[in-house]
């Protein structure tokens, strides 16, 4: 029993509360120094630096930024007025912020229905992340062959539908746009999903409709590397707001996204565990401003790369690069293939004494994950434990499933990968420009081959 003398009353009671006032004076958690950090990464100069330090620190932060996503208390987030914004320049019904082009496809092929003892049809030529992002999912991938465009090659898809295909993926390749059109037929044919991986060709139209926006869903990495994005940055677009349900249960696996965080299940397929993909808001923050420049970015690319290509002359030797949809191309490079990988070095190497950025990849059999043959932990099958899921998943090979992957599965993506010459094109080529490397082009081509009127025109 307490004694009576000591005993106070409880504020419960009425008596006095034991706080009445906080007197540690706080700060906020994130205040200057961290908004000078960013800024300092930007690469500003010392004296900018000081100026905004100084105007930064004149300033009341209050409590400072809550910077995560969800509750923010903001009218509205960067990753949502990034989501906004990509929904607009892609005309697309939903889009999700991601942080990386590979989480929005993990995201997209589990939200499509890919996972064990099922395969995906990935092109010959694409990038490793997609057929990746298939394994991961634990799907088995398949290579397509591509055409004369480098891309997956429609004709050749149907031969590889299995009773265990459950979705395309074909990519944009390097600015090129891939044939939708037959895709998407081959697609409903056989009642397949498609994925279209839009890394490299963001802002590129199919009969004056944007990539991305075809398939099921449209994968986008919108990272530093490509030519909208800042550090680390990905984009999922889908037409369908179930495929969106299911691709936001995937990257944000809290359930912070469903308008009552614990409710039930509201049908079969809504919930299950997934991760956490979900963009920062200071990527979103440079990627708001990226995704709004993409149009203007990709109208001037396209108007040099047009430039060019209506001023080049035609060669015996020389067939340039089949493109699918030469006014939605994105063009950021300009490709073509010499008869032979000698008379390519050749012209590589006059190219580049002429000062145009040319390259070929040639027949050294240097690794590279842009083709099939070199996306070593898919082709050795190797997975991250014992049991080398998927391929040896019991499930897989019980469906039927088996595959081996060599060089010349895919023989016109061997052979063109190698050969290909590529040029690298700059949006801010101005018209002289334009008209020096047509000439250039022009002059060794005119060098090394025969001039013919009769033979592939360039558009
Ligand atoms: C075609 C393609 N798909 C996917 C990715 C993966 O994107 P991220 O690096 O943002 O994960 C890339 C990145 O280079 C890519 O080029």
């Amino acid at each position: 029993m307490a004694d009576e003398r000591t005993k106070e009353k409880l504020a419960l009671e009425g008596g006095l509360k034991a706080v009445t006032s906080i007197e540690g004076k706080g700060r906020p958690k994130i205040g200057v120094e961290e908004f000078m950090s960013v800024a300092e990464r930007f690469g500003f100069s010392e004296k900018a630096l000081a100026k905004m330090r100084k105007a930064a620190e004149a300033d009341d932060l209050g409590e400072g930024p809550f910077l995560p996503n969800y509750y923010s208390g903001l009218k509205e987030t960067k990753v949502e007025a990034y989501e906004k914004i990509a929904r607009k320049v892609f005309g697309s019904k939903y889009a999700i912020g991601v942080n990386s082009g590979t989480s929005a496809l993990h995201a997209a092929f589990i939200a499509a229905g890919v996972g064990p003892g099922t395969e995906v049809i990935c092109p010959a030529i694409g990038f490793f992340a997609t057929s990746a992002a298939v394994v991961t999912s634990g799907a088995v991938p398949i290579f397509c062959d591509v055409d004369k465009s480098l891309m997956i090659d429609p004709a050749q898809i149907e031969p590889l539908i299995t009773k265990r295909t459950v979705a395309i993926a074909p990519t944009h390749w390097q600015g090129g746009i891939c044939d939708m059109g037959a895709i998407m037929k081959v697609a409903r044919r056989h009642k397949l999903k498609v994925i279209e991986d839009c890394a490299q060709a963001v802002g590129g139209e199919f009969k004056g409709r944007r990539v991305g926006t075809f398939g099921d869903f449209g994968c986008f990495s919108i990272s530093g590397y490509k030519i909208v994005g800042g550090g680390e940055g990905g984009l999922i677009l889908t037409q369908n707001k179930r495929n969106w349900e299911r691709a936001q249960q995937f990257i944000e696996c809290g359930g912070l996204w469903r308008p009552v965080r614990f409710a039930r299940p509201r049908y079969k397929g809504e919930l299950f565990c997934g991760t956490n993909y979900r963009m920062s808001e200071l990527e979103a923050a440079v990627d708001v401003v990226q995704l709004g420049k993409m149009p203007a970015v990709v109208k001037r690319f396209r108007t040099v790369k047009h430039r060019i290509l209506k001023r080049l002359r035609t060669y015996g030797e020389i067939e340039p690069q089949v493109l699918n949809d030469p006014e939605g191309e994105v063009g950021y490079t300009l490709r073509f293939y010499p008869e032979t990988i000698k008379l390519g070095r050749k012209i590589v190497a006059a190219l580049q004494a002429e000062n145009i950025s040319a390259s070929m990849r040639g027949d050294k059999g240097r690794p590279d994950w842009h083709v099939y043959h070199s996306m070593f932990p898919v082709t050795y099958k190797t997975g991250p434990t014992e049991d080398n899921y998927p391929w040896e998943d019991p499930l897989y090979l019980k469906r039927g499933g088996s595959i081996e992957y060599n060089r010349g599965d895919c023989p016109v993506a061997d052979d063109l990968f190698d050969r290909v010459i590529s040029i690298g094109l700059n949006q801010w080529y101005n018209a002289a420009d334009c008209r020096h490397i047509a000439g250039g082009i022009n002059k060794v081509l005119s060098a090394y081959c025969s001039e013919d009127a009769e033979a592939a025109p360039w558009l």
